[in-house]
């Protein structure tokens, strides 16, 4: 069985990454000085997180979805293909107007127009047409756990896609109440996140174990944790003062559950891995260990003083949602490339520990400009190994098609 234009499609996602990471390197050299040509701190910032979502991460899901389900039911769809092609040059478009405008409108003419805002949405439109399709394929199909994490997920992904509509509307009706504002972004974050790409990830993860593994009573119940509590979690990315308490305090016992679950997941997938696959996975742990601090309010203030939240991001973002992506696709096709696996993964954890003296956990006699150069420079291995990946992909012309293995 052959499904064309694969490699091609997640060459491409590679080289967003490239561009997305060395964006945000660009931010933290910009912090000690290096020029930015005119580009705005706060605007190469949402550049970087746009295309990381919408040109990196979302492809490459759609990627590994489109080829195990074309295993699991024999059914080809060539067009998960070429919505994954779309989606990261969707994302690339979004990332011209985020890097030179942001969130600001751009005067045209006598209009005043969100050209940044107008391109998001347009993405969203590419996701839409994903979510129609993967439901025509899998239309009678049978639906053990790791399809029904992908249908979740897709659930989670118009969720989110929702508050995005949401935020637009606010300004549209001109509503300017900080919670709803708030709410509704880290609705579009969160439900994004931690619902599209963690259950679509556990899902592609347990589509590569046998099928005895994912009918466990176990994993059973840890997704139903998970699915329980998530949509209420995106709650706890609002500011403490802003949120009613009671939400508080039903957000907070929804992170818990959100937080169990993934650790009760971690307690079946990782005696299953290869050794490799238990770096993301600790990643994972460390993210469901913060998800349920956070969820008691205490825990969130201290977190929020000790400016744990960017460490916090990229821990499930970087740590195990990319290096989940990468082991995944190298497994999935077949690639075998045990040396870039370890240059993901050395890289990975330079960049997130060189993320550690910026916060308050680092003592204050061993602070100073050397925490933020460690992190400038922490962030460049990743970017080149992303950037020496997709090199060797076009450099060795992979094949018009990677072969689909059947599942074990
Ligand atoms: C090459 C690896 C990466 C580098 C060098 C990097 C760098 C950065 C930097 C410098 C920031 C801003 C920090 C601050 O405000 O102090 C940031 C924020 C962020 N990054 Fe990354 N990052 C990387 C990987 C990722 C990945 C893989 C994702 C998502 C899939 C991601 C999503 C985000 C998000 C959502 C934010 C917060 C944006 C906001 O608050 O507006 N990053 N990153």
């Amino acid at each position: 069985m052959k499904q064309e234009g694969i490699p091609k499609a997640w060459t491409a996602a590679l080289i967003a990454f490239t561009i997305a990471g060395g964006t945000g390197a660009l931010f933290r050299w910009g912090l000690l000085g290096f020029p930015l040509a005119g580009l705005q701190p706060v605007n190469i910032r949402h550049a970087h997180s746009h295309l990381m979502y919408f040109g990196w991460a979302t492809p490459a899901l759609m990627l590994l979805i489109g080829t195990l389900l074309a295993r699991h039911t024999g059914r080809v769809g060539p067009l998960f293909v070429r919505f994954a092609g779309i989606a990261v040059a969707g994302g690339l478009l979004a990332y011209v107007p985020f890097l030179l405008f942001g969130y600001s409108p751009v005067r045209i003419g006598n209009a005043r127009i969100p050209v940044a805002t107008i391109v998001a949405a347009l993405n969203m439109l590419v996701w839409y047409a994903f979510i129609l399709h993967y439901l025509r394929l899998t239309r009678g199909i049978s639906r053990p756990l790791w399809v029904r994490l992908w249908d979740a997920s897709l659930v989670f992904m118009v969720l989110a896609s929702l508050g995005a509509w949401g935020r637009a509307l606010l300004v549209a009706m001109k509503v300017t109440d900080p919670f709803w504002e708030n709410a509704l972004v880290h609705l579009f974050l969160i439900a994004f996140s931690d619902g599209w790409f963690v259950l679509a990830l556990l899902g592609v993860l347990y589509a590569l174990l046998p099928a005895e593994i994912s009918q466990t009573r176990r994993a059973q119940w840890a997704t139903w944790s998970v699915l329980v509590g998530l949509p209420l979690t995106f709650l706890l990315g609002v500011p403490l003062e802003l949120t009613p308490p009671t939400w508080r305090y039903l957000a907070g016992i929804a992170g818990i559950m959100v937080g169990l679950g993934l650790l009760l997941h971690l307690t079946v997938l990782v005696p299953q891995v290869s050794p490799l696959w238990r770096v993301p996975l600790a990643f994972l742990a460390l993210k469901a260990v913060g998800e349920i601090g956070v969820s008691v309010p205490a825990l969130a203030r201290w977190a929020e003083a000790n400016a744990l939240r960017i460490p916090y991001l990229h821990w499930l973002l970087l740590g195990f949602v990319t290096l989940g992506l990468v082991m995944a696709a190298d497994e999935v096709w077949q690639l075998k490339q045990r040396n870039w696996l370890w240059g993901w993964t050395l890289s990975v954890l330079a960049m997130e520990l060189s993320l550690l003296p910026l916060t308050g956990l680092w003592p204050s006699p061993w602070r100073g400009m050397w925490t933020m150069q460690a992190a400038a420079w922490g962030a460049l291995p990743v970017v080149l190994v992303a950037l020496g990946h997709a090199v060797h992909f076009l450099w060795h012309r992979p094949r018009r098609s990677w072969h689909l293995q059947p599942l074990p």
